[in-house]
């Protein structure tokens, strides 16, 4: 998801910057992508508007626990799936990451039901494209997540405060199932909301 992320902000003409734990092991994956810099975790966050959180999800709280004073100030982007952490779905995965950094300002769920084949995909036309979905208590992080979205040719929706987060974990789950049974499992799929009186 980071490499796709990036591939696409780097073309929209943003400056992007992979974090990683290894840099220069992964320097190679990501040379294709011209203008896409690789760094560790804490050069990476430094000096970022916007910190996209792209690991597993048991690595997310352990991440802003260890980076919470670099990463308040900034528009963070959990697009973590909770899958079998959180079976019960009470909680939004993106709440644990809330309570981890201590405030929701700034905090915003998003992009956890686009696959990754999707985000830079061709398609017909941009109505083809899954929307990305915004979950966050705080409206102007949110503005941010879906410009960003915009830059990437996908619709944003805003799906109301950081609780709702909950509901799109679940979607996740069952969206893979759903890919599974009906795409052969080639996570090229997605969720559109029809019907919108603005499109
Ligand atoms: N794949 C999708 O289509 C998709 C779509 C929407 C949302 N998501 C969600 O987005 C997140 C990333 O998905 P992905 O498929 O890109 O994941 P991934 O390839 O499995 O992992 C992404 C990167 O996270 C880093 N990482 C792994 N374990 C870590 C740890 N314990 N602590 C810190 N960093 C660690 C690794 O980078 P380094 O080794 O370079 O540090 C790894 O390459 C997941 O939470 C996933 O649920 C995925």
């Amino acid at each position: 998801m980071a490499r796709e992320l990036g591939r696409g902000w780097i073309r929209a003409g943003h400056s992007v910057t992979l974090g990683s734990r290894r840099p220069s092991e992964i320097s190679h994956d990501i040379a294709e992508i011209r203008g896409l810099r690789v760094a560790d975790f804490a050069s990476a966050i430094s000096g970022a508007e916007v910190v996209v959180i792209a690991t597993p999800y048991p690595a997310v709280v352990p991440f802003v626990e260890e980076y919470r004073e670099m990463l308040l100030g900034t528009v963070l982007v959990d697009i973590s799936n909770p899958f079998d952490n959180l079976p019960s779905n009470e909680l939004a995965g993106a709440e644990y990451t809330a309570r981890a950094l201590g405030t929701a300002n700034g905090l915003v769920a998003a992009f956890k039901d686009n696959f990754a084949a999707t985000v830079n995909a061709a398609y017909p036309a941009d109505s083809d494209r899954g929307d990305v979905k915004i979950a966050g208590d705080d409206e102007a992080a949110k503005a941010v997540v879906a410009a960003l979205a915009r830059d990437l040719g996908h619709r944003p929706l805003d799906c109301g405060p950081l609780h709702n987060a909950r509901l799109l974990d679940g979607m996740v789950t069952l969206m893979l199932d759903l890919d599974r049974r009906h795409a052969d499992f080639t996570m090229e799929t997605g969720w559109r909301f029809v019907g919108l009186t603005n499109g």
